[in-house]
């Protein structure tokens, strides 16, 4: 009895060790590329948090007083009930303009290393006085957001507690900071791909590791890397078979806009592959509507490979590991306005 106890254990080790030391090869070499998506905010530089200002910046984040017609907030564009997307092509702003542009995400933006498709904007307090005074988003001015605030009284206390020592808080680079600092709470950690990385073998499916194998082997993971998945570099879209204008609008040239430089032409930040199952439709011109479309035009697109569907299937497969757990969110209740507020022009 012992005996076939011993050969039983001992068999159905040999069987199960390739598997196991498999996926410990695999998941060294994810960690040369990736990294964990950490559960608490950095640091913001310039942009001490404190739990004042995340509130204040939460409120401001929802608040449609923020732009011209009371009707639009950051939410509106980034819904936080969806991955903070608005799910369309490109968004549509003050007086129905559509905007050129697909919304991304602003879940774990506080891990990119620069913000919007072209990367115009350093950081999250940059990027935020950006679409208050867009015409086609928010289309107001920094006065009259500040007037506006300055009119309501909690703004003003909670502006003070925000920002303490200050002697006028309420200030249009104070909104911008205060919705960095609620920004980078924004975080989805605790993903299968994540708990993967930390260590749990288990936490992806067999064909979910394939598909892992296949993003590193391919080159997706060249340029989609870090804690992101992305978002850490600059890249052509069209590195080697440049997408038809359906995908690729010519009009819209990327960082070009930004450097002038020639070679920036339809140079775009490669964006965090996070949520991505949950971030359609796809690239910047928001044109894909399903995922697997958009990993088959990146394998020609960027690598000039033919991925089979099967190929295409599981890296799909992996890509829905990225998603991790949205963060939860109490609806703020905004102060009232007074008779001094502006009123909406629309
Ligand atoms: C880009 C935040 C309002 C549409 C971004 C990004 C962030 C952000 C962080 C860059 C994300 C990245 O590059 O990974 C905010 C905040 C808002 C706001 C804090 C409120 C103050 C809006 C509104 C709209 C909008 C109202 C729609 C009308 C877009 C679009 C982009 C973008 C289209 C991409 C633009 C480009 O790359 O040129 N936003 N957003 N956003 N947002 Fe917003
Ligand atoms: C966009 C996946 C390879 C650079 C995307 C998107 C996906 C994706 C799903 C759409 C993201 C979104 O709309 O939010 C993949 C896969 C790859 C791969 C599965 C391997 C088969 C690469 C490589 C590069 C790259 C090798 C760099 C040379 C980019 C860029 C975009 C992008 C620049 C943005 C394009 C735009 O909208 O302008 N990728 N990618 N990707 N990827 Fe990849």
């Amino acid at each position: 009895r012992l005996l076939n106890l011993l050969v039983l254990g001992i068999l159905s080790f040999c069987l199960a060790f390739p598997v196991w030391a498999g996926d410990q090869d695999l998941l060294s070499r994810a960690r040369r590329y990736f990294e964990p998506l950490p559960e608490k905010p950095p640091a913001l530089k310039g942009n001490p948090l404190n739990p004042y200002k995340i509130e204040l910046g939460k409120m401001l984040y929802f608040d449609p007083r923020l732009s011209a017609s009371h009707l639009i907030s950051c939410n509106t564009c980034h819904n936080l009930s969806l991955a903070g997307v608005d799910i369309q092509e490109t968004s549509t702003g003050h007086m129905w303009q559509r905007g050129p542009r697909n919304a991304p995400t602003v879940l774990n933006s506080v891990f990119n290393t620069a913000q919007f498709w072209d990367g115009r904007a350093k950081d999250l307090e940059e990027q935020a006085k950006g679409p208050v005074q867009a015409s086609v988003e928010m289309s107001n001015t920094p006065e009259r957001v500040v007037a506006t605030l300055k009119s309501i009284p909690e703004y003003v206390e909670l502006f003070r507690k925000a920002f303490p020592g200050e002697k006028d808080p309420v200030t249009f680079d104070n909104v911008a900071k205060a919705i960095e600092a609620f920004e980078a709470t924004l975080l989805t950690p605790n993903s299968p791909f994540d708990r993967f990385l930390k260590g749990d073998l288990r936490a992806l499916t067999a064909e979910e590791k394939e598909g892992l194998r296949l993003f590193m082997e391919k080159g997706c993971a060249n340029c989609h890397n870090g804690i992101n998945v992305g978002g850490g570099m600059y890249a052509p879209f069209g590195v080697v078979e440049r997408p038809g204008a359906d995908i690729l609008p010519p009009g819209d040239k990327g960082r070009f806009a930004v450097t002038k430089t020639a070679s920036d032409e339809y140079v775009f930040k490669v964006p965090s592959l996070r949520n991505i199952a949950l971030t359609y439709p796809y690239f910047h011109s928001g044109k894909v509507w399903s995922l697997e479309d958009a990993v088959s035009i990146m394998g020609s697109a960027q690598l000039g490979a033919d991925l089979s569907p099967e190929e295409v299937r599981k890296i799909v497969a992996f890509l829905k590991t990225l998603t991790g757990k949205q963060p939860e969110i109490v609806l703020p209740i905004l102060p009232p306005s007074t008779d001094r507020t502006p009123r909406p022009i629309l």
